[in-house]
């Protein structure tokens, strides 16, 4: 089976090179000449874990271009994997994915058999059964049947794991038009992962719905367990990650993204959410639950500089651990490091940061000057105030060296609890969440009552 994939980004390179990998012969096209040259010279177009390894194995199956008619003519299934960025309502934007349909319907118009064409960019609920349909129908000349299928099927992957959520999905969701298009893309499923996953077919609305709301449920864990650390933070001898643990132990609710950390960001999580509660509006339902998910991820940077000027009192120099919304990717999107970077920078703090991949990103970002250190301990080495925002793995690994002081004492405030335990005997450690983040007034008065 043939297989062409239209976006060779974040999502749709790490597709091909899984695709090709299990046997598939890919054809990928984009618009940016640069991403189509390097997958043709057997180099990755975007950063992710696994994908140069795959596309060095695969080359013999992998191939790109510019043009999106000679890849659909060539081929029997297209994913379509471009940008549907968020508009001012917070909705997503069709517009690449629509302009992607004429493409494909125009060069479906040279071909005669049976064509899967299968949309994989997050789209809004109504959007595959309406504009997609209509012009995918309109400029291919052909309706949705035994000559043409068209499925809605997005992929629940995180930056830094893509190749391995890829391999090892926990669902294979399916908007389908009809029964024909949905069993040919759970076989190519059944070909590409290496676990068995749960598949879920269902008509194109459900499935729409369904995507934006595994994401909006997940965010509301992620609001759920910041929302106790605030309230930990607070209450002397409460700790959140005791609290959650026994929480999440309960069948009901699972321990999986429950942890009172920094805020959520990235591509996916921020506007999912918005777009969701967008969505509600608009038809007139309730979306106080997704909106409040949303108020109190925005309140976290100001929970975090709380604690910052708690412990902070003059003109020292603050070190960021963690720019990229996660570990494992260059990403800053919507990133809590960055944000807190920003404020601390308006607020005239004077602030230096370290993060092993995405200072180049953070600073394309950003667009303002800051101060890099050269390594997380050295970061640490310069700073009077330190905080971690992203939990990188090589943060709880800094040598306890770099936390001494000959003169004053430094402090770590620690959102993920991974500064290394012997750190507290030269430092003042300060985890998040543990009943000692915003000062001793808060704690006191509360304790007192
Ligand atoms: N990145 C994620 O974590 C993630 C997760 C789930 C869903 N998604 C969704 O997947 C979609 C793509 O996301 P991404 O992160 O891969 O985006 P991306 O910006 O990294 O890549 C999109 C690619 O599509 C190309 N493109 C745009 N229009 C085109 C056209 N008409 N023909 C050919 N190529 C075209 C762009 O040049 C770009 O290389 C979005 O809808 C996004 O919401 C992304």
């Amino acid at each position: 089976m043939k297989i062409s994939v239209v976006g060779l980004g974040k999502l749709g390179a790490p597709l091909s090179a899984v695709l090709a990998s299990k046997g598939f012969d890919v054809v990928g096209v984009d618009l940016n000449h640069a991403y189509v040259d390097a997958l043709n010279a057997g180099k990755a177009p975007v950063d992710e874990p696994r994908l140069q390894e795959l596309i060095a194995a695969n080359r013999v199956r992998l191939t790109a271009t510019t043009n999106v008619d000679e890849a659909v003519v060539a081929t029997d299934i297209t994913f379509v994997i471009v940008p549907t960025p968020s508009d001012a309502t917070g909705r997503f934007n069709n517009a690449a994915v629509l302009n992607a349909m004429k493409s494909i319907g125009l060069a479906l118009r040279r071909k005669e058999t049976y064509h899967l064409v299968v949309i994989t960019s997050t789209v809004m609920p109504g959007s595959t059964g309406g504009e997609i349909r209509l012009a995918l129908e309109q400029h291919s000349g052909r309706r949705l049947g035994p000559q043409l299928g068209l499925c809605y099927n997005p992929e629940f992957i995180a930056l830094g794991s893509v190749v391995r959520d890829m391999l090892q999905p926990d669902m294979i969701l399916i908007g389908e038009s009809d029964k024909a298009a949905g069993d040919l893309l759970e076989s190519v499923y059944a070909k590409s992962c290496d676990n068995t996953p749960a598949v879920r077919r269902m008509n194109f609305v459900n499935a729409e719905l369904t995507k934006i709301s595994v994401n909006t449920f997940v965010t509301t864990k992620i609001s759920y367990a910041n929302m106790l650390a605030d309230i930990c933070d607070r209450l002397p001898g409460a700790d959140v990650d005791v609290v959650t643990q026994a929480v999440g132990t309960d069948s009901r609710i699972g321990t999986k993204y429950l942890k009172g950390a920094t805020g959520y960001g990235g591509p996916c999580f921020p506007r999912d959410n918005v777009a969701f509660a967008a969505l509600a509006r608009a038809i007139g339902a309730r979306a106080e639950l997704a909106e409040a998910t949303d108020t109190m991820n925005r309140y976290q940077v100001e929970r975090v500089l709380g604690a910052v000027d708690a412990h902070l009192a003059d003109s020292g120099l603050v070190g960021i651990l963690g720019l990229s919304y996660k570990p494992d990717t260059a990403v800053v999107e919507e990133s809590q490091g960055l944000a807190l970077v920003e404020r601390l920078l308006d607020l005239g703090r004077r602030v230096i940061v370290y993060d092993p991949e995405a200072i180049p990103s953070a600073q394309h970002a950003l667009r303002r000057p800051f101060d890099v250190a050269t390594s997380a301990a050295d970061c640490v080495q310069r700073s009077s105030l330190v905080v971690v925002m992203t939990p990188w793995p090589e943060f709880s690994r800094i040598p306890i060296d770099a936390y001494r002081r000959s003169t004053g004492r430094l402090t770590v405030i620690d959102c993920w609890r991974s500064t290394p335990a012997a750190a507290s005997s030269v430092a003042n450690v300060v985890f998040l969440g543990q009943g000692a983040a915003v000062g001793a007034t808060m704690a006191s008065s509360v304790g007192a009552q």
